[in-house]
């Protein structure tokens, strides 16, 4: 009896696309199964993939169509241009939080101290930290999580790119006890309890993504606590839901937040909302 043939690239792709892959996660995939670009797919896809690869292959795609991320698939995930290692214990990070960080560079360019400080709330990957660090190499930038595990993630991604980040472990403001920086930055959890959009998201951490009232409870004490922990004219940067920027600058301004703003994501959304220390 012959073997079977092998599968190539373009029949795997192709059952890719029938179990219901869209296009860049099918690309993406078979990029990182065999270490290869775009291009050199284009123009190998008769290229036979090994017994190993067709049965990982196979994997990946069963587990991506049940909406396992791409990024806990492949174990990486480039974010503001650093490639970053990524597991089930950290969200993945998304694209629009690179708003959050171009406005973090543009308050530090603004502030142009020669080292200015800055700490990530609840920072995951360490995606936040890490691409403030290396696009702002003079600037001294903390990073905080309640959960070990992500820490653990972040300190090793922070190692593995050589970029030096004060990372501490605790609730929100608790580990900055006695510390007050020129800027804060955060994307904290803020999915309504509630919210059906959860469900396509199971795969993430929920501790990453939910919080009580409305969605707003970790944002309010990020806004209540930041005051302590910045230095005059310092800055707090938030990000929250696309329907929450209202709701976000009521928050600031009741507390007495001076020059309030907003930053839109990739869809026009008003995704980030930001003030200067009352
Ligand atoms: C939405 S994720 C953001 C992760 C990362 N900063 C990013 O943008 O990809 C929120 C993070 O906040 C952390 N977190 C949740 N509650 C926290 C708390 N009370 N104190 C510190 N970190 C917390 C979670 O562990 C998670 O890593």
């Amino acid at each position: 009896m012959s073997a079977s043939p092998a599968l190539t690239v373009a029949v795997a792709l192709d059952q890719a696309r029938a179990a219901g892959l869209d296009r860049v996660d099918r690309d993406v995939l078979m990029g990182a199964l065999l270490g290869r670009d775009r291009a050199w797919l284009l123009i190998h896809d008769d290229h036979p993939l090994s017994p190993a690869q067709a049965a990982r292959w196979s994997d990946w795609c069963a587990r991506r169509a049940a909406g396992v991320p791409v990024a806990y698939l492949t174990g990486q995930h480039e974010f503001h241009g650093l490639l970053l290692q990524v597991t089930p214990d950290v969200l993945d990070p998304r694209p629009d939080t690179e708003t959050l960080v171009d406005w973090a560079l543009e308050r530090l360019a603004a502030l142009g101290g020669a080292a200015p400080t800055v700490f990530d709330l609840g920072t995951g990957s360490g995606a936040i930290a890490l691409a403030i660090q290396h696009r702002h190499p003079k600037a001294r930038v903390g990073a905080v999580d309640r959960s070990a595990a992500a820490l653990a993630v972040a300190r090793a991604n922070g190692e593995r790119l050589g970029l030096d980040i004060d990372w501490r472990q605790g609730s929100w403001f608790e580990p900055m006890t006695g510390l007050r920086v020129d800027l804060i930055v955060s994307n904290p959890p803020y999915i309504r309890p509630d919210d059906p959009h959860l469900a396509d998201l199971r795969h993430e951490p929920r501790e990453a993504l939910v919080a009580d009232e409305d969605g707003l409870a970790d944002l309010r004490t990020l806004i209540a606590g930041a005051p302590a922990h910045l230095r005059p004219g310092g800055w707090l940067l938030l990000e929250h839901g696309h329907d929450q920027a209202d709701a976000v600058a009521a928050i600031f301004e009741a507390a007495g937040w001076h020059e309030i703003g907003h930053r839109l994501d990739l869809g026009g959304h008003r995704r980030c909302t930001g003030a200067r220390r009352p």
